[in-house]
């Protein structure tokens, strides 16, 4: 069967080409923006000679064969990627697919920030809870399997941690071989880990992430090895599909707002994709406003937005303790900015302090997550102080890291060894009521019953 329906477009002059026709580096001949996958059948109800339009997917159908799905035995169909693939269709053939049983991530409520913030409806998309414990693994799915299909023996990535650590866990699945970039001694031990457990050739280079990335793209040029950082346009393929779980949720009327966490930008870009095709296929009636946030030492675009509203971007040395978005030149910047502008979202940062407040207060409703994920908490915050974001309104906070990825953070925070003290000006008296460090005791009940009645002073 073929199922492919697609081709590239040039997301900077609308140059198309045939999905082989991209070269190593995914950039336009022509003018070297980043492509962007488009359905040329769904564009229309009716061709151009007037018969009805066959390809396009029909929103009524979709929705009862995805839920139809959620029953069935087939392992594709088990794959909260692969089970929406009516809406990817970029395989020859989808039994070619490599899959982990990616997507199917929770929605958590959270009550507890949503009452300190004065907003009725707060949720999380926890995306950490993907097979390698981050949003990547839904985009891997899609560009390892098209990098299987198309014959490469050999995958790539620069990366922060999570990209190689998904890409290493789908290569070894699907019998190929990769090879790892990442900056020495600027990733969390958790993503490092990975790579070496799954058996990537992983180099630790003297440089920064955006070092990385400009060796890996002559590497790509002279050997044929696939790239799959998220200038691959596959990726955002398999990263748009929680913007559909996101709508089925809510009986696809979508929130008010969804805020992401901002690095090389390709995520905000893709969920904005999955949001767009939803609504031009009918799916859904309306856009979410799509807000990125950003960690304040590596802010290229927030800046971009304070100066002239994300027309131009420069790139800044990045430096934050959110290892994962520690990047000074992101790729998808012009696709983030589109997405948000297109959605009437915005852009802003965040202190270190606001982050590591919103990781610990994130951890005590019970959900743990990166410090690259806590951006979004810390970011709502500002937007409800702003006014930007109304009591009524419905958010959810795009989580993408899982907590375990980078525990030397955790620990460094509730032991009080995280911070510098000029960083946590104005946000000392909660940080404080939120550390939780161990406590180093007697082996005696007595030791241990004496250390609970001076934390809760006494018994009721
Ligand atoms: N959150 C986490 C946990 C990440 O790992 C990343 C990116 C982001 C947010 C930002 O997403 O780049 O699409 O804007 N990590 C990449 C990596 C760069 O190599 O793992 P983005």
């Amino acid at each position: 069967m073929n199922d492919n329906l697609h081709q590239l477009r040039c997301f900077g002059c609308s140059a198309r080409i045939r999905g082989e026709q991209a070269g190593a580096t995914f950039r336009c001949a022509e003018c070297g923006d980043l492509f962007e996958v488009e359905y040329p059948g769904w564009g229309l109800g009716s061709k151009s000679d007037g018969r009805p339009n066959t390809d396009r997917p029909n929103a009524g159908a979709l929705k009862w064969l995805w839920r139809e799905r959620r029953a069935s035995g087939e392992l594709l169909d088990h794959s909260g990627v692969w089970r929406f693939r009516e809406l990817l269709p970029v395989l020859n053939s989808f039994g070619n697919a490599v899959t982990l049983r990616e997507g199917n991530t929770p929605l958590y409520h959270l009550p507890r920030a949503a009452k300190a913030l004065g907003v009725d409806q707060l949720y999380a998309k926890h995306q950490g809870m993907n097979p390698t414990g981050s949003f990547k693994d839904t985009g891997m799915t899609a560009a390892l399997s098209v990098a299987k299909e198309r014959g490469f023996e050999w995958v790539a990535c620069a990366s922060t941690g999570n990209t190689s650590a998904a890409m290493a866990a789908y290569a070894a699945r699907a019998g190929m071989k990769c090879l790892v970039l990442i900056p020495q001694g600027k990733i969390a031990w958790g993503k490092l880990a990975q790579a070496m457990d799954y058996g990537a050739v992983t180099c630790q280079l003297n440089t920064d992430f955006d070092g990385c990335v400009n060796v890996l793209s002559t590497i790509v040029q002279e050997a044929p090895i696939y790239l799959l950082n998220s200038v691959n346009p596959y990726r955002l393929e398999g990263q748009k599909t929680p913007a559909i779980e996101i709508a089925e949720y809510f009986d696809w009327s979508v929130p008010e707002h969804i805020l992401v966490p901002g690095g090389n930008l390709a995520n905000s870009s893709a969920l904005g994709k999955g949001f767009r095709e939803m609504k031009a296929l009918g799916l859904i009636s309306r856009l979410p406003k799509i807000s990125v946030v950003q960690a304040a030492g590596a802010n290229p675009l927030a800046a971009s937005f304070a100066l002239n509203d994300g027309q131009s971007i420069e790139p800044v040395h990045a430096n934050t303790r959110a290892t994962a978005i520690r990047i000074g030149n992101p790729a998808s910047w012009r696709k983030a900015a589109q997405v948000i502008h297109e959605t009437g979202g915005w852009c802003l940062d965040v202190t270190e302090a606001e982050i590591a407040v919103a990781k610990a207060e994130l951890g005590r409703e019970g959900i743990g997550c990166e410090p690259a994920s806590a951006v979004t908490l810390a970011g709502l915050k500002k937007l409800v102080a702003r006014g930007d974001v109304a009591p009524s309104d419905t958010v959810v906070l795009l989580l993408t890291g899982h907590t375990l990825k980078d525990a030397d953070y955790t620990i460094d925070f509730h032991r009080g060894t995280l911070l510098r003290p000029e960083e946590t000006i104005g946000l000392a008296p909660e940080i404080n009521a939120l550390r939780r460090n161990a406590i180093e005791i007697e082996a005696s009940p007595t030791a241990v019953l004496k250390a609970l009645v001076e934390i809760q002073g006494g018994w009721a």
